[in-house]
């Protein structure tokens, strides 16, 4: 794989849901464990309030990460910001709220973080979701576009293609990637159709010879979520270029 020419010119090592397994998902305490330990790249999840307000969420209902019960799209965002997101995960971080998109974007800009911003349509929203993230991508990042410097510029991407072909329409100028659980036997055509830059699989399905195939072909290839550093080398060895990971205890940012 040494002789393909890189294609991912973003960090190699990306805390999964800002701060992976050591503060809760998605919050900026998260992003805050991560800066704590030298991370600069994050990868976190974005979906709209009902009031079309993106904020930084996993899961379509509360529940699990959020205090609360019924569907995220039945709370506008300022409703969410109010709401528990770190109880869950230890007392000492109760009351961190759900981030809002655009602040939590600002604060990783702020502090030098690259961001992987994984579009989440809640069910029914793909469209809205993958436009609206997407413009307010291109509007914080509009002088870096502007001077081409698009390594500092985040990466869009989604499960949903509705979501990344609105995204691709309403800012064109925000790389995309195609995430796929496993690829599919057509991942070409639909990266190609959305104008994908890069592939993000599921490391548990991959296998030389696909990581080949989608290298060749001249998309960047990253990985979820991987934590054991021997899976990584041995993904790193088949061609993989990035991975993201839950346990930032374990790898060092520049895991190599
Ligand atoms: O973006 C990679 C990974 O986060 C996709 O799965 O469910 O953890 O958002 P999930
Ligand atoms: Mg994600």
């Amino acid at each position: 794989m040494a002789t393909l020419p890189g294609s991912w010119p973003y960090p190699r090592v990306l805390a999964h849901r800002g701060g992976g397994t050591l503060a809760p998902e998605n919050t900026l305490a998260g992003m805050r464990e991560g800066l704590r330990r030298g991370y600069r790249a994050i990868e976190y999840d974005i979906m709209l309030a009902r009031d079309g307000v993106p904020v930084v969420l996993h899961d379509p209902y509360l529940g699990r990460t959020v205090a609360g019960s019924g569907k995220v799209v039945d709370y506008d965002a300022s409703e969410l910001a109010l709401l528990d997101a770190g109880g869950w995960f230890a007392r000492k971080f109760e009351g961190e709220p759900v981030p809002l998109f655009v602040e939590f974007a600002q604060y990783c800009k702020a502090h030098g973080v690259w961001m992987n911003m994984e579009i989440k349509p809640a069910p029914g929203y793909d469209i809205e979701t993958g436009g609206t993230v997407a413009r307010i991508a291109a509007a914080l990042f509009a002088e870096d576009i502007a001077a081409g410097d698009m390594a500092a510029v985040p990466l869009l991407s989604s499960f949903s293609m509705l979501a990344l072909a609105s995204a691709r329409d309403l800012a064109p100028q925000v790389p995309r990637a195609c995430l796929m659980s496993e690829l599919a036997p057509d991942w070409e055509r639909r990266a190609r159709e959305v104008e994908a830059i890069a592939i993000h699989t599921n490391h548990k399905h991959l296998t030389p010879q696909l990581a080949q195939e989608v290298r060749a072909a001249g998309y960047g290839l990253f990985c979820y979520t991987v934590n054991e550093p021997r899976r990584a080398r041995e993904l790193l060895s088949w061609g993989v270029e990035a991975f993201c990971t839950d346990r930032i205890d374990l790898f060092k940012p520049d895991f190599s």
